[in-house]
């Protein structure tokens, strides 16, 4: 017959199959695992609930070690036993058949996963309910970095790159602007993007998030490349331009009257109209800026 065929260790699988995840003090069962996202610093607790008319015999919470441990005998207060860290602490609410543990003071040391280990009275297993934790920081305030070049046609190019200090992790970044030819590159860091006078104003905003929190930055572009609202020495816009064209004519006109008066004189009056020169080349410089805006 067909079946003989069959290997004998074929039967002893099958015969072994459904016993696996049994133990030896009775049946074990795994409730989903629950995934909490928590906030540097804070504070998070862990609840096991037990149905109404279930009564709690034992509960072990651990993480690598075991950190706590609740025996409750029938018509007796609960007797804790647990890890000598003030970070840890576990709370029974009996009239809401809550118990707890309450961990203070969240650092990424704290990420894993926890379980709470169940035993029931008058049944035999154990019942885990597992927590998975992850630990971010509140994130601050992104900084950008504005890069300005403006061509001929007062045409105004900008870059704005996005950053917050410090690391963290599953941190993204994001800009929305209404410019309609703005390029985000760089993972949604930086923008790029092109003013030209009479343009509207393209308030841009730098957004990071992370699975906690999220945090922005908003920056009105025409500021940048018209100028009055930022200080002089920052902006580019072609009034801007005309100062310094009248101012280097002043330092012209002083050179040369500098020179006249001082032309007995020939090494001082060289060296005057050296630093003139220098001060031109400086003005050049004027068409590439870069600030940081905290
Ligand atoms: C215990 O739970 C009850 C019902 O939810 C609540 O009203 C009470 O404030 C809780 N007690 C403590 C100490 O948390
Ligand atoms: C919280 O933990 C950090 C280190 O993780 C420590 O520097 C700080 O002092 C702790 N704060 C409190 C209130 O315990
Ligand atoms: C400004 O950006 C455009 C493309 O966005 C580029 O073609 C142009 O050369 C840039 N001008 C300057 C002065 O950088």
């Amino acid at each position: 017959m067909a079946w003989m065929k069959v290997p004998p260790w074929l039967f002893f699988l099958v015969l072994l199959g459904p016993q696996e995840g049994k133990g030896q003090s009775g049946e074990q069962e795994e409730l989903d695992s629950k995934e909490l996202m928590l906030v540097l610093g804070e504070s998070v607790s862990l609840p096991v609930n037990i149905e109404e008319g279930e009564e709690i015999e034992k509960i072990i919470w651990s993480f690598h070690s075991t950190l706590a441990v609740i025996q409750q005998e029938a018509m007796k207060e609960p007797s804790i036993s647990i890890v000598p860290d003030p970070r840890y602490n576990v709370i029974v609410n009996i009239s809401d058949h809550t118990y707890s543990l309450h961990i203070s003071n969240l650092s990424k040391e704290d990420e894993g996963t926890y379980r709470a280990e169940m035993n029931f009275e008058g049944f035999p297993g154990t019942i885990t309910q597992k927590f998975i934790l992850r630990v971010y920081r509140r994130l601050p305030k992104p900084k950008v970095t504005v890069i300005l070049e403006i061509s001929e046609e007062s045409v105004c190019n900008v870059t704005l790159k996005c950053h917050v200090d410090g690391k963290g992790d599953e941190e993204e970044f994001s800009w929305t602007s209404l410019d309609p030819g703005a390029i985000v590159s760089d993972g949604g860091s930086v923008l790029h993007l092109s003013w030209r006078p009479g343009d509207s104003d393209w308030t841009s905003t730098c957004i990071v998030r992370n699975p906690v929190s999220f945090s922005s930055h908003s920056l009105p572009v025409e500021q940048f490349c018209t100028g009055p609202k930022v200080s002089s020495s920052t902006s580019c816009s072609s009034l801007v331009k005309g100062l310094f064209i009248l101012l280097l004519f002043g330092f012209l006109i002083v050179g040369i009257i500098v020179t006249r008066h001082l032309i007995k004189n020939k090494e001082s009056a060289t060296r005057r109209i050296h630093r003139g020169l220098k001060l031109r080349k400086g003005v050049k410089r004027e068409n590439l800026q870069v600030k940081e805006f905290p």
